[in-house]
């Protein structure tokens, strides 16, 4: 199986990618490092771990950091982002978690097993704020030539989603977007809103997760109705509310980083450039800059997936689910 780890801010999307990693057959999520982000770090970790109790996979959790590396909070409520990351929920009900996390921190498990020759094989996903990263690359430089891919949920070339330019997680800490991409890791993929936006997810997807009837499935059916519903009621109460009816459909991004893994055609549209972190912009903060022109003068340091098929990310949903429902 394909050996990662995720770097993740537990809201639903994420908890979607655990679900779907933990039961695929052809994936090995070797553990996961929590960061603040969605909410604040021990929600985070708390969402992480009744994730993985839901379908009774034990996934090493290590906590990392609790902040952004030079922001030290939000200037807008959380709350008014993330009204789909609270698991008690009724409507997600995922019970109060049984498991625990390691006593190492994230940044420390971070470094040491990237050094270690055992995991030259272990692909780093990361689909939160990238806080953590940045402080193990800072930590210990030579990660950037250890971790063979790492695969980043982040930024936007159109839209933001928090503000006109920033996508959240490039957002919550801008600098540590900007070092992570700065630091030379040798291959990165990015899948910014413009992908994770063409491949919305459906009342439809639910109904296909409830009939699999497993936990992941269902749970992921939950997570899936609660975000839906979400995304209509953000839409209801939006100045713009006139210009178009609110979708039955979600775009759900964190899961496509993981779906890349094994299916590479999920991305229909891709390019290769060099991308920057936006860090001082009054009004641009945390954009991601992907520069496309034939004469910049930097080689390229991304490859920025643009469209995704949501044909293909169907199948690896389903794959991953149907085969928890065999074994
Ligand atoms: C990203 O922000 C978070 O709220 C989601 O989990 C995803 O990682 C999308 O902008
Ligand atoms: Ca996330």
């Amino acid at each position: 199986p394909f050996r990662f780890i995720l770097d993740c801010d537990t809201g639903s999307d994420d908890a979607i990618a655990i679900l779907a990693a933990t039961a695929h057959p052809d994936l090995d999520l070797v553990a996961i490092t929590t960061v603040n982000g969605n909410v604040s770090l021990d929600h985070v970790t708390d969402n992480t771990l009744r994730a993985l109790d839901h379908v009774g996979a034990r996934v090493p959790v290590y906590a990392g950091a609790d902040r952004p590396l030079k922001r030290p909070d939000f200037p807008i409520p959380r709350a008014i982002l993330n009204a789909d990351s609270d698991f008690q929920a009724e409507s997600i009900d995922f019970p109060k978690p049984v498991s625990t996390i390691e006593a190492t921190g994230a940044i420390d498990f971070l470094v040491e097993t990237y050094m270690d020759d055992s995991s030259a094989d272990v692909t780093l996903v990361a689909t939160g704020p990238l806080t953590n990263l940045a402080l193990a690359l800072a930590a210990e430089p030579r990660l950037a030539e250890r971790i063979p891919r790492l695969v980043i949920m982040g930024g936007a070339h159109g839209n933001g989603n928090v503000t006109a330019a920033a996508e959240f997680n490039f957002w919550v800490d801008p600098e540590a977007a900007e070092a992570v991409l700065a630091a030379g890791v040798r291959e990165v993929v990015i899948v910014p809103l413009d992908a994770t936006h063409s491949a919305p997810l459906t009342l439809a997807d639910c109904d296909v997760f409830d009939a699999i009837g497993t936990p992941a499935a269902t749970g992921t059916a939950r997570l899936l109705r609660h975000r839906i519903a979400t995304d209509r009621a953000a839409q209801a109460v939006s100045i713009h509310g006139s210009q178009a009816s609110p979708r039955a459909a979600s775009p759900v991004h964190d899961p496509m980083c993981v779906a890349f893994l094994l299916r590479p055609d999920l991305f229909t549209e891709c390019v290769e450039a060099f991308v920057t972190v936006e860090t001082a912009g009054e009004r641009t903060l945390g954009e991601l800059l992907v520069d496309t022109r034939p004469w910049c003068p930097h080689p390229p340091n991304a490859t920025v997936a643009l469209r995704a098929s949501v044909e293909v990310y169907r199948d690896f949903l389903r794959a991953a689910f149907v085969s928890g429902a065999e074994a």
